[in-house]
């Protein structure tokens, strides 16, 4: 169907549901016209109707007239549920658009599915990019954090417009061309994974201090004074704000009366899956991952309480100033290790899929917008920026960090497990930590276990060559090769 619209729109959003909306009313508060369109025509009504007056926005019913009110090369943003609903809208949307034009994904979709989509876009001579958009419904209103993933080519047309409107550290712009293809949507899911195990570690340091007898009210303001600090990020600032919320239906915090299960949309498995089969450890995000699932699990939740023995959770009666110090070493400890292991996933798929992917640029533009933005970025930059560093913990600052909160991080852990304090998230970044910095790891005995009943060989420390010992025989020692 020809459309007889003008085209007058810098870029059009798809999908108007309140991330895609914010996200046009943004475009418009930076000054561009912008193109609206949704399934339902009664979504753009609403949407023009509260916020039409904020800016210049062409709302359209037909899909045709939406892309013909679009300037050329057509900058096209859909915002729509991650997974068919963007294969269907980009189906809708190809047989429109002509070469040059671009597509946005700025949804949370798994970065094999981008791949798939930029090659099929491709083809047709069309730029597709997997952007991944952070900071929630305020941030895409205000400025989010932006990673965007697609044709170099491409960005030149996109990219301003994503830079204007992302959120801004020091005047520099959260955005930035992570790398081609499937790039951004990777890094996107990689935050998310660091999400997770930020969260968990805020969760643990919680409930570590709820045990050792502080009130819901001491935690948010132990919180608040945390957030003036290293720990100064985001996540620690709501975190305050939700343990001050006071339940109106029973006066209680708020947080005594919302239910003990976690939900996960599938990020930060999907960070855990990948890993595994890059080989890349991240047991701080799985561990997280593993805690969400167990706060769901409600029978073995119920058996455990019925049949497991343990101690009767309870960290009180000792040095509190002590105590408190030491999550707050633990809670430091363990994001710098989550942040390591992130970086390490990112910069490993960046090698597998030849992305080219500047960490420091990464960390560049989570610094603001994003759900983990905090003042450690800002650190972890210029680290970067300054070493191509095998890993964060080799980093002088980092170091440094660690030698500080070492000791009572460890003092810490180890009490809240004497307590029955479950701290999944905490012992995994200090086993992780114990583990890169030993000289021998017991993995010499597994590799013994191995050959012993499987005859999987192994190498020997003095020598080159690959082993077997003849386990059921002599037990001598056989060279392979
Ligand atoms: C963001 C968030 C967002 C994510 C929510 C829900 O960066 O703005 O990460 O993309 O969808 O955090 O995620 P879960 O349901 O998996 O916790």
């Amino acid at each position: 169907m020809t459309s007889t619209a003008e085209a007058t729109a810098q870029v059009g959003v798809v999908g108007l549901a309140v991330m895609g909306r914010n996200l046009a009313r943004n475009f418009a508060n930076h000054g561009y016209t912008v193109a609206v369109y949704n399934r339902t025509t009664a979504r753009t009504d609403e949407m023009m109707a509260a916020h039409g007056e904020e800016g210049s926005f062409v709302p359209s019913a037909e899909l045709a007239d939406f892309v013909a009110s679009l300037e050329r090369p057509r900058r096209i943003i859909i915002m729509v549920q991650a997974g068919k609903g963007t294969d269907a809208t980009i189906d809708s949307l190809v047989e429109l658009l002509e070469e040059g034009d671009i597509v946005v994904d700025g949804g949370n979709a798994h970065y094999e599915d981008t791949q798939r989509r930029e090659a099929a876009l491709r083809a047709k001579g069309l730029h597709f990019f997997g952007v991944g958009v952070s900071g929630g419904e305020e941030g895409a209103l205000n400025g989010p954090s932006i990673m965007p993933g697609g044709p170099a080519e491409g960005y030149k047309a996109i990219g301003p417009l994503l830079e204007d409107i992302s959120a801004k550290y020091d005047g520099t712009p959260c955005c930035a061309h992570i790398g081609p293809d499937g790039a951004g949507h990777f890094v996107k899911m990689v935050h998310n994974g660091i999400e997770y195990a930020d969260m968990e570690f805020i969760a643990e340091a919680y409930d570590v201090l709820r045990a050792a007898g502080l009130s819901v009210p001491e935690i948010s303001e132990t919180f608040r004074e945390w957030n003036t600090g290293d720990l100064d990020s985001y996540l620690i600032e709501i975190t305050s704000e939700v343990l001050d919320q006071t339940d109106a239906t029973t006066g209680k915090a708020l947080v005594d009366v919302i239910s003990d299960a976690a939900g996960q949309k599938g990020t930060g498995r999907w960070t855990v899956q990948i890993a595994l089969e890059l080989g890349v450890p991240v047991n701080t995000i799985a561990e997280s991952v593993f805690a969400r699932g167990i706060s769901g699990h409600a029978d073995l939740r119920a058996a455990g309480r019925e049949h497991v023995p343990g101690p009767a959770r309870s960290l009180a009666g000792g040095d509190r100033a002590q105590l408190i110090e030491g999550v707050r070493q633990a809670l430091w400890t363990a994001k710098v290790v989550a942040y390591a292991q992130g970086l390490d996933l990112i910069r490993t798929a960046s090698l597998q899929n030849d992305w080219n992917v500047d960490v420091a640029s990464v960390a560049t533009i989570w610094r603001a917008g994003c759900i983990i933005r905090a003042r450690l970025l800002e650190r972890i930059r210029a680290e970067y920026a300054a070493d191509n560093l095998p890993t964060l913990l080799a980093a002088p600052s980092i170091v440094a960090g660690i030698e500080e909160t070492n000791e009572g991080a460890r003092r810490l852990i180890g009490a809240a497990q004497q307590a029955g304090v479950p701290v999944p998230g905490f012992a995994a970044a200090l086993a992780y930590l114990d583990q890169v910095r030993a000289d021998r790891l017991p993995a010499a005995l597994i590799q013994g276990q191995r050959d012993f009943f499987g005859a999987h060989t192994y190498q020997r420390v003095d020598t080159e060559g690959t082993f077997h010992t003849e386990w059921s025989g002599d037990r001598s020692e056989t060279r392979l090769d």
